[in-house]
This record gives C-alpha cells, sequence and structure tokens, in this order.
C-alpha cells in the first residue's frame, strides 16, 4: 500500500490502416498522473490539452480509480490527483485510453497491486469497447488485440527501430462516436478478406522489419473508405504519401489525425511533410505536425527518489 503514485503514460495510435479495433501502436506522447490519498478530493489539471475538464467526482480518473477499488473489495473515496497531458483531444490520439490506463494503473498500484496487468487490460476495454488503444497504451509498442465482449487478448512486440511517425493534426475535432457513425452494418465477404490479408501482412511485416510491405499491408476497405468524408484530403494523402517518402500512411484511430510510418534516413522528410499539410490546406483544413516515435515501454511508474513536485517531474521530462 502506497500514499501517492506518479504514472506517465503514452498516447497510441489506432487500427494502422486495415487492423481496425484490432491493431495499435504507442507513441512517444505522453500523459503524467499523480494519485494520492486525501482527506477530501481535489484534482488538479495541468496544460493546454486539459481546459474544460471537470474537477469534480465526474473526472474521468477519479470515476476510473474508483472502479479499480471497487474491483478490488478497497474503499477510498477520497483522492487528490494531479494531471498533465501532451495529448491533444478527440484527434484520434488515444486521450481517453491514455487516461483510463493512467487512472486504472496508478489506482492499483495505490492499493499494492492486487490486480494483474491482463485483468487491468479486460477492465480498460470493457470501459473503451475497443482493445487497440488502451492495449497499445498499457503495453507498449506494437499492440495486436482481440476482444469479444467479455475478455481481451493481446501480443505486443517493438516495431523495427528505424521506425519514425509523422502525425497530421488537424485543428478540428472529430468524435470516435460519429466517426462509427460513419460506418456500414455489413460488409462484403471480398472486402473483410482483403482487410484479413492486409493485416496480417502488417502484422508480419512489423513483426519481421519489412518496410518495404507496409505500404501495401496498411491498405484497407473496412473503415478508411467510409471515413474519408469527415476528413478532407486524407483520401489523397493515403493514396499518395507512399510515393512522396512514406512507408506507409493511414487515418489514426477514428481520425481525424493521419499518420505516416518513415523510415529514419528518409532523405525528404520536409517534403513529405510540407505535401501533408498542404494537402490538407488545399481542402480548407489547418493542421498542425509532430515527429514521434512508437514508445516501446507503455504505462510505467515514475519513481520519485528526489521528493520532487508534480511540476517539477513534469518539468524533468517534457521537451520544451
Ligand atoms: N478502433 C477505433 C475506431 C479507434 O477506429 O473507431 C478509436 O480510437
Amino acid at each position: 500500500m502506497k500514499n501517492s503514485v506518479r504514472v506517465k503514460i503514452p498516447a497510441s495510435t489506432a487500427n494502422l490502416g486495415p487492423g481496425f479495433d484490432s491493431l495499435g501502436m504507442a507513441l512517444s506522447l505522453y500523459s503524467y498522473i499523480e494519485m494520492k490519498r486525501a482527506e477530501e478530493t481535489s484534482i488538479s489539471l495541468y496544460g493546454e490539452h486539459l481546459k474544460g475538464i471537470p474537477t469534480d467526482k465526474t473526472n474521468l480518473v477519479y470515476k476510473v480509480a474508483q472502479a479499480v477499488f471497487n474491483q478490488a473489495g478497497v474503499l477510498i473515496p477520497e483522492l487528490g490527483i494531479s494531471m498533465y497531458s501532451e495529448i491533444p483531444l478527440t484527434r484520434g490520439l488515444g486521450s481517453s485510453a491514455t487516461t483510463i490506463i493512467g487512472a486504472m494503473v496508478a489506482a492499483n498500484e495505490l492499493i499494492g497491486s492486487p490486480l494483474t496487468r491482463e485483468e487491468l487490460f479486460t477492465m480498460a476495454t470493457q470501459m473503451e469497447k475497443h482493445p487497440d488503444n488502451v492495449g497499445a497504451s498499457l503495453f507498449g509498442g506494437f499492440a495486436v488485440c482481440a476482444w469479444d465482449g467479455s475478455t481481451a487478448h493481446h501480443i505486443s512486440f517493438d516495431p523495427p527501430e528505424h521506425l519514425e511517425v509523422l502525425v497530421v493534426i488537424p485543428r478540428f475535432e472529430l468524435s470516435t462516436t460519429k466517426a462509427r457513425e460513419a460506418l456500414p452494418s455489413e460488409l462484403s465477404f471480398q472486402d473483410a478478406v482483403y482487410n484479413i490479408g492486409r493485416t496480417s501482412l502488417l502484422v508480419g511485416a512489423l513483426a519481421s522489419g519489412r518496410y518495404d510491405l507496409l505500404s501495401a499491408a496498411m491498405k484497407d476497405k473496412l473503415h478508411q473508405p467510409y471515413r474519408a468524408a469527415l476528413v478532407p484530403g486524407m483520401a489523397e494523402i493515403l493514396e499518395e504519401a507512399p510515393r512522396k517518402g512514406a512507408l506507409g500512411a493511414a487515418l489514426s484511430g477514428a481520425g481525424p489525425t493521419v499518420l505516416a510510418f518513415v523510415h529514419q534516413e528518409e532523405p525528404d522528410k520536409q517534403g513529405l511533410e510540407a505535401y501533408m499539410i498542404e494537402t490538407m490546406r488545399a481542402q480548407g483544413i489547418e493542421a498542425d505536425t509532430m515527429w514521434i516515435k512508437p514508445d516501446l515501454r507503455g504505462a510505467q511508474l515514475v519513481s520519485d527518489e528526489h521528493q520532487s513536485t508534480f511540476m517539477d517531474i513534469i518539468k524533468g521530462e517534457v521537451k520544451a
């Protein structure tokens, strides 16, 4: 049992093209959560991405922590919670999954870790309704997940080491609910087979470092074509980016962020970045870009050997 814990949790991208609700990858953008036992609940949020989030007991971190305590049969009604996040909300970078995983790992650690990571994974998937983002944020690396409504299975491994990720984040929000409403209720057998082939190829390509297969393996007929109208410029980027230096490109999760996998040694990274921004701009969409890496560790405890404050730890961790 502890009085205080701090965790660092990565963002994630889901689907990676064909692997709808099945594939995820943790990304080197982070949220930080501190959780303490307290006399009275207080919730402090830092950073521009958490503006407007509730600071009472309806806060997601508080509610998820209570679900963990409940599951473990422990009563801790009052908590001191602090959170900082680098992850833009409602853009397809898994911010809600990051928050759920952070709250679960922190709450479980606070009470001596009675629940296993597998149990947390199943609980988190039940809350998110799909396992791809939570699996990546919890376990790190590339996560292959399966969920049948009651049990979540996964296998995760490190993606090839020269992989960089260019994320193009449009300056508008798109809720997962709206992006899922755009999906059809039925698919043709042919399209299902198409996606099984591409998903399998993608897992194999990432497991064996076959960069040359990524472009073909990231094609999808299950969700991206139906979501294209919600993200102007996306369809063209997915088609063209491999000819402009990307190894492959996909809608990140439910969007609107679009990402490209790029080899670290690619000579024309700036050209690719400019192409993606210009293609969205031509459709009237302004977007911000970031070059990040896969995160290989997943949710982890932040040690506090020096008794620093939460904000000291953030200042030491976050790049300007
Ligand atoms: N697999 C989910 C979807 C991810 O595409 O709807 C949402 O973040």
